[in-house]
């Protein structure tokens, strides 16, 4: 018989056992299979479950329907009980072992951390290798007229499972569920994203973003942080505003308080979170703190990760510090951008200038609105003087 969590007790965040799971998911059988033996099955299945209701699709099912699952270690087992039903968000439900269930799901522990923090372990003919599931023909599945119809409850099975697992719909898809503006109406960022993140999709990366959204109001924003930490199973995912966002937190997203404009701030934060796979600047997009978040952040960026600045237009806008002159760009946050194409190539530039940030700059790739920055180690001597120096070669 398996032992049922309290929603209401147990639901807590457990971030060194997250941490671990995130840390030793990829490793071999071994190593993971002793990490889930030392600690508390009920810690690891909070976690777990925390990430299951966080990943999962809108229930669409509109009839309530209540799907068990219990998540096993050899002979031990816990379990957990979700109310699925359109109009509100999966949740767990008041439960124990006599619970009613429309559909009963089990998992091996080892192989469920395998499926959310990735990479998945091997799977069986239908899915994961130890996965189980099984109607339960209760009174909640029959009706007057028989067995419930199995509609609603296959509708309500697929939405545990969507959550059961590290693989996601599309950056664009993700923004609009978690109501982040980066796609549709005003910015189309999501396909630049997921161009040139794909490849840190499964990896532990540290993202951090300036600027949560929703200002001063408390219950608003964090939208993009939501879809950051859908986006990497494993990440962990950062937001820094002006503001105190801390109703945001959860497992795996962090709010910092700061202002962007202040050096010492950022640099406080880069030495307490960094070193960053990912930096994106969505704060307050004042051309002097664009620059001045760069030139602080940038250095804590690690070599192959990358650093984003969006919102570019307030360049030309003077109410964000720009200059509608695009020839005027000494302090625009776009001034920057193309001091780093030159920087890009110091090393071909005849004068030798200083190599600026252009040494640890590997490339730059400019779309409308969006710069990415791709950092790593960039000092392989220029075109060699004999060739620069022989006319119309
Ligand atoms: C455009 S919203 C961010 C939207 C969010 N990144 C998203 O995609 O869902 C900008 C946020 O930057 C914050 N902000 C404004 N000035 C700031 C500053 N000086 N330092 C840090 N954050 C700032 C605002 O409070 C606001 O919440």
């Amino acid at each position: 018989m398996s032992t049922f969590l309290d929603p209401r007790v147990d639901r807590k965040t457990d971030s060194a056992a997250l941490a671990e799971s995130l840390r030793l998911a990829g490793e071999d059988t071994r190593t993971l299979h002793s990490l889930v033996h030392s600690r508390e099955l009920a810690d690891i299945t909070a976690v777990l479950v925390d990430e299951i209701l966080f990943r999962c699709d809108p229930p669409g099912n509109t009839e309530p329907v209540t799907i068990t699952m219990d998540v096993t270690r050899g002979e031990e087992r816990r379990g957990v009980s979700f109310l699925v039903q359109a109009g509100r968000p999966l949740c767990l439900t008041d439960a124990d072992a006599n619970t009613p269930a429309a559909l009963h799901i089990e998992f091996d522990v080892i192989d469920l951390v395998r499926e959310l923090f990735g990479p998945a372990g091997p799977t069986g003919p239908g899915g994961p290798a130890s996965r189980r599931t099984a109607l339960q023909f209760v009174p909640e599945s029959m009706t007057a007229e028989g067995v419930r119809p199995l509609g609603p409850i296959m509708a309500a099975a697929g939405t545990v499972l969507t959550g059961c697992s590290s693989d996601h719909p599309g950056l664009a898809r993700l923004a609009v569920r978690h109501d982040s503006d980066k796609w549709g109406g005003l910015h189309w960022f999501a396909p630049l994203y997921e161009r040139h993140l794909h490849h840190l999709r499964t990896q532990p990366v540290r993202v951090l973003e300036i600027g949560i959204g929703g200002y001063d109001n408390p219950a608003f924003g964090g939208g993009s942080l939501k879809m950051w930490k859908h986006y990497f199973p494993r990440g962990l995912v950062f937001g820094v505003d002006l503001f105190d966002k801390s109703g945001i937190d959860q497992q795996r997203l962090r709010t910092l308080k700061a202002d962007q404009s202040d050096p010492a701030q950022l640099l406080d934060i880069a030495e307490r979170h960094g070193p960053f796979d990912l930096v994106i600047d969505d704060g307050s997009h004042v051309n002097e703190h664009i620059r001045t978040t760069f030139r602080t952040l940038y250095p804590h960026v690690r070599p192959g990760g990358l650093y984003v600045i969006e919102d570019l237009w307030t360049s030309y806008a003077p109410g964000f510090g720009g200059n509608e002159n695009p020839e005027a760009c000494g302090t625009t946050a776009l001034g920057l951008v193309k001091q780093l194409v030159d920087d890009l190539h110091y090393e071909e530039q005849p004068t030798k200038p200083a190599a600026g940030f252009g040494a640890s700059l590997a490339g730059l790739h400019l779309y409308r609105n969006i710069a990415f920055l791709e950092k790593g180690r960039n000092a392989d001597g220029g075109i060699p003087d004999w060739i620069r120096h022989a006319a119309g070669s």
